[in-house]
């Protein structure tokens, strides 16, 4: 690495639930920023957004705007990713993109910086960021796939509503207020009621079933641990919680597991945090893992109903926008600049 190079940094969708928390992880996690731009919307421009303490102002995005950037974090969705992605990479610029758009794309690494930074090189300037429920469980996985490799995955997820961006956010607090002021509550960002309700539906559904978010976790964990041959069933279902995503997550391996040493394991892998013992009521949660860079998992046991020694199940908690996006983004630009590729 290049002691004391700075970057020209873009952040595209700056002010959205996303694009807001790579702004902070930025500054928290000291990224050698020379400059930085902020993209939005219409709607947005002219706003001020503070990096540093400086104010800066958010500027429309155009054909042009990858000019003389270096990296730039896209958090504005996939249609917008989809069109003018390409335009910042022919300026020469890295792109990590969080979006959906990219990610399948067998020209496009999609990387978790923990499990398989390796994919990131000087040739494909453009990266996509994993979904986030994918993200989180990929983390927990990768220590024990290096112990054994996985042959099935059962996950269940628990998904926040800052999952779907600040009308998410918005629309579970209204709903919230509207409920404690004896008020009708309105549905718009949501198919139904989200407040004091489970929906067992993100994204669209496709034919065979399961919705897109669903698939977004089978293919995405395919892809990320390198294994076309594990077998992943997901269901994914939106929770009245704020921030963090929760996953019941169920593995079968082809080796026997020792289960203190999966914890062992687990206990000293970067980026992962064991919160496991019943005895004091400690496993993960959701405000345990609000604006905490790290992944939880706990309630960690081996299967009882297969009669063998190789299932497992447990708990994973992480904060989705963190984690699950601006994080894993910003920690991808940092590979890029410790790995000497820009
Ligand atoms: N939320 C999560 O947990 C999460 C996790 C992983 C990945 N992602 C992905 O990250 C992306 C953003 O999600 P989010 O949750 O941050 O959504 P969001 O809160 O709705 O923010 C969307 C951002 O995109 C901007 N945008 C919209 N249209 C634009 C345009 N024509 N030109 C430039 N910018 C435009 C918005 O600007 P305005 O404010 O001006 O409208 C806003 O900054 C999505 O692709 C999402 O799937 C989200």
């Amino acid at each position: 690495m290049e002691k004391n190079k700075q970057y020209n940094l873009a952040v595209v969708g700056a002010t959205g639930a996303v694009g807001r928390e790579m702004i902070k992880m930025l500054e928290i996690r000291q990224f050698p920023v020379k400059s930085i731009k902020f993209f939005a919307s219409s709607h947005s421009v002219g706003k001020k957004l503070k990096f540093n303490n400086k104010e800066i102002r958010v500027e429309l995005l155009d054909k042009n705007s990858g000019q003389d950037i270096d990296i730039a974090l896209f958090s504005a969705g996939a249609k917008i990713s989809k069109i003018f992605a390409p335009y910042f990479v022919s300026k020469n610029c890295y792109v990590i993109d969080n979006s959906s758009a990219w990610r399948m794309d067998s020209n496009v690494p999609l990387i978790v910086p923990e499990v398989n930074s390796n994919f990131l090189n000087k040739k494909n300037k453009l990266i996509a960021n994993p979904n986030c429920s994918t993200i989180q469980m990929v983390v927990v996985l990768k220590p024990i796939y290096d112990i054994t490799k996985i042959k099935r995955i059962i996950v269940s997820t628990y998904q926040a509503v800052s999952g779907a961006g600040q009308t998410g956010i918005k629309e579970l607090s209204e709903q919230i207020n509207a409920w404690s002021n004896g008020k009708k509550l309105v549905n718009d960002k949501f198919q139904y009621q989200i407040a004091f309700n489970l929906i067992p539906h993100i994204d669209v559904f496709t034919d065979n079933g399961y919705t897109k978010e669903e698939m977004k976790m089978v293919n995405e964990t395919k892809k990320i641990l390198n294994d076309d041959n594990i077998q992943i069933s997901a269901t994914c279902v939106r929770v009245p919680v704020f921030r963090a995503h929760s996953e019941s997550v169920w593995i079968e391996t082809e080796k026997n597991l020792d289960l203190k040493q999966i914890k062992n394991v687990l206990s000293k892998s970067v980026g992962v945090c064991l919160i496991d013992n019943p005895k004091l009521n400690k496993y993960p949660m959701p405000i345990i893992a609000e604006n905490k860079q790290n992944t939880f998992v706990g309630r960690l046991r081996k299967d009882i109903s297969i009669n063998k020694n190789n299932a497992l199940t447990f708990w994973i908690v992480s904060d989705n926008l963190l984690k699950g996006a601006a994080l894993n983004a910003v920690q991808i630009a940092e590979k890029l600049v410790s790995m000497n590729l820009v």
